[in-house]
């Protein structure tokens, strides 16, 4: 098939896939958000709307679908990652990113395959401390570490209470931030929208946007330092 055969056909599988984990992060990121609120400004009787959010998504069948379509694209950028690098090293050795202009290369776009390591290991991490502490432990009808599967405000108190686990974090943080720069505007550029004016602006909406992702994660991570009143333990 043509997208699985030719060079240009794998790239297309890159972009719609990493395109659609950015909408993704974009959206992760936004309903994290709900839990800065929480800690900001707070709510009657100690609710907490992150609660409710991760309640709505919980064990229902839209979120199991869309978990299930999450892992199907993960899996489906990262075979074609390791193809495409496979298939460059064996066309130019180790002069991967072989370009003919005096344009400079940037970093993010020579080392795309070793941040997706470091985010696929980050990854692991974190679907250790949330998805299998949530939803696994509520598809199992389990309770870990004494906390309900859907008190997610609660979870995100006790995971960056450990200071490794957020200096850990900090670092995937920033692996993301490097293969977002350069891969939003790499994707829009295979997908056809490659004129000069058009890649200028790409290249600046993905700084932006790598950016506003990056710092809404963190923020979180803040928020829930402070709320615990400093580091209480790992
Ligand atoms: C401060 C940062 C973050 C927090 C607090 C956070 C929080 C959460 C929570 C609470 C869940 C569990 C939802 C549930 O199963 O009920 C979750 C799942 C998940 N997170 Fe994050 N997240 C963060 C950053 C990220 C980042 C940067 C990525 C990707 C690079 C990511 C990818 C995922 C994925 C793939 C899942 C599984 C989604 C699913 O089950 O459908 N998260 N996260």
């Amino acid at each position: 098939m043509w997208l699985t055969s030719s060079s240009i056909g794998r790239k297309v599988v890159m972009s719609v896939t990493g395109s659609a984990l950015v909408l993704f992060l974009t959206f992760h990121m936004l309903m994290n958000l709900v839990y800065v609120y929480d800690v900001a400004v707070g709510t009657a009787a100690g609710e907490h709307y992150y609660d409710k959010v991760c309640e709505f998504l919980g064990t229902n069948w839209y979120a199991l679908i869309a978990t299930a379509g999450l892992a199907v694209l993960v899996l489906l950028h990262l075979v074609f990652a390791f193809i495409l690098t496979a298939q460059n090293y064996k066309a130019r050795g180790k002069d991967r990113y072989a370009v003919s202009g005096k344009q400079p290369v940037h970093w993010a776009a020579k080392n795309m395959l070793v941040l997706g390591i470091i985010i696929i290991l980050g990854m692991i991490l974190h679907l250790k401390d949330f998805w299998y502490n949530m939803m696994f432990a509520e598809l199992m009808g389990d309770v870990h570490n004494g906390i309900e599967p859907a008190a997610g405000y609660d979870w995100i108190n006790l995971v960056f209470a450990c200071p490794v686990t957020v200096v850990i974090y900090f670092v995937w943080f920033c692996a993301i931030w490097y293969h977002l720069t350069h891969g939003i505007w790499s994707s829009m550029q295979t997908l056809g929208l490659n004129g000069k004016v058009w890649l200028d602006r790409w290249i600046t909406i993905s700084y932006v946007w790598a950016t506003i992702i990056v710092l809404g994660f963190a923020s979180v991570v803040v928020a829930a330092i402070i709320n615990n009143g400093g580091f209480t333990g790992c």
